[in-house]
């Protein structure tokens, strides 16, 4: 394949694009979204919401979301379906749980393996109660709270999904509920909530912040546009850097300082990365990127920076694999408990592409072939494990190897990327 040129857009964020269907559907009025994500994750958030009274359509290039009001979600009828989505599951718990409903939560063979304690214990502090599956995992019961009561709850693991899952039990509970957050993740349902009305405070206190919401909100209805997703353009990004002759600019690209690592740690690995046009969009800061083909140069990457590219670790593995010298990466632990166990399946993957690294308990140690192509695993199939960000990754490994990588399963990029295959082959025609 060619390298990767002309102008492209990424889809919708995939976090902003949940959140716009969840306050929609609590606000009382009609949302409208533009720039939506289409993906399986954030259709399984719309259906989940249409079963609990919400109606969600799609007219023309627009979403029409009329809510139902904070207080006013109707008891699902079915078990809410959350395909591959953690951010669908333990959002809606936080927002079941201050309900005076039931509901059942189920999900695919990895959803159904990932943790949902860490938002067991704050909701079950707020007054819900919950029938889980072994080890706190789905298929799982959330009986809400007729009576939800405010916490303060510091987070033991920087994580937005457990941070939002209390500030939206917070939004149907009376008087205050703080949330101390040690390590700042991404801020996206702050920045929304406010947009909706909530009464949403933050403060810096010793280098933590401390949100705080009143319940019960009244949300007001708003006209979201949607940034294109910097987790998606990730992808894109290390293709072009690590493709001879590629000039490539991704339009619209959302860079929430909370999101933008990826690209940081790749400019210091001398990466190519300008931005133009910056601009607000939805409350959020979006640019336009010009990314051109570079040398990279293996560093270590510095652990406090890992909050703001959770994400991106799988295709920075392939980055690296390329770079000239060795990446060290730490603090990892997070990874594995995402959509696979990222450092272990990355490091399956990359290896049998013919890369050198090692695996430790909190990250992966990748030492570069210094810009020759990596082998390739021919006909080997790499596992990707229903896990959708290890199947890109590994696409883009397969366009800087020798024979191809080929990989079990591309169903899962549809959880969050319809559109990569195609894309990827308009970039590079
Ligand atoms: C997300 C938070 C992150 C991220 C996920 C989306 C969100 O998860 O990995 O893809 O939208 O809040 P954690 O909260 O588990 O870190």
């Amino acid at each position: 394949m060619g390298p990767l040129t002309g102008r492209i857009r990424v889809p919708g964020d995939k976090s902003i694009s949940h959140r716009s269907i969840m306050f929609g559907a609590l606000a009382v009025g009609e949302t409208r979204v533009t720039g939506l994500l289409e993906g399986e994750d954030v259709m399984a958030t719309a259906a989940a919401m249409r079963a609990m009274g919400a109606s969600i359509e799609r007219s023309g290039d627009e979403w029409r979301i009329c809510g139902v009001g904070v207080g006013g979600l109707l008891q699902p009828q079915a078990a809410l379906d959350m395909g591959n989505s953690g951010t669908s599951t333990r959002l809606l718990m936080g927002l079941v749980a201050t309900h005076a409903i039931t509901a059942t939560f189920t999900g695919d063979a990895s959803l159904s393996k990932r943790p949902m304690g860490r938002v067991i214990d704050p909701l079950s502090l707020m007054g819900a109660s919950f029938e889980a599956s072994p080890g706190g995992t789905l298929p799982l019961m959330v009986r809400g709270a007729t009576t939800a009561v405010p916490i303060e709850y510091r987070l033991p693991v920087a994580s937005a999904q457990v941070k939002s899952a209390v500030l939206l039990a917070g939004l149907n509970t009376p008087g205050i509920t703080r949330v101390i957050e040690p390590i700042a993740t991404r801020d996206h349902s702050e920045r929304m909530l406010r947009g909706f009305g909530a009464e949403l405070e933050i403060e810096e206190v010793d280098g933590e912040r401390i949100i705080f919401i009143r319940g019960e909100a009244d949300l007001q209805p708003q006209v979201i546009e949607v940034p294109g997703d910097p987790s998606s353009a990730a992808f894109f990004i290390v293709a072009a850097l690590v493709t001879e002759g590629s000039d490539l600019v991704i339009e619209n690209v959302g860079l929430n300082p909370t999101r933008a690592g990826l690209v940081e740690v790749l400019r210091q690995m001398g990466g190519r990365i300008e931005e133009f046009d910056r601009r607000e969009i939805g409350g959020e800061p979006v640019a336009d990127l010009r990314v051109t083909y570079s040398r990279l140069t293996g560093i270590d990457v510095d652990p406090a920076i890992a909050p703001s590219m959770i994400d991106e670790f799988p295709v920075l593995f392939v980055a690296a694999a390329l770079a000239d010298g060795t990446t060290t990466t730490s603090g990892l632990e997070e990874l594995r408990v995402k959509e696979s166990d990222r450092l272990d399946v990355m490091a399956s993957a990359l290896r049998a592409a013919g890369a050198d690294l090692d695996e430790e308990e909190d990250g992966l140690v990748i030492r570069g072939t210094g810009g020759v192509p990596l082998r390739g695993t021919a006909n080997a199939r790499v596992k990707t494990h229903l896990d959708h960000r290890i199947a890109m990754s590994m696409a883009i490994a397969g366009l800087a190897s020798r024979d191809g990588v080929l990989i079990d399963d591309t169903a899962p990029i549809r959880t969050s990327f319809p559109n990569f295959e195609a894309l990827l082959a308009e970039a590079t025609s």
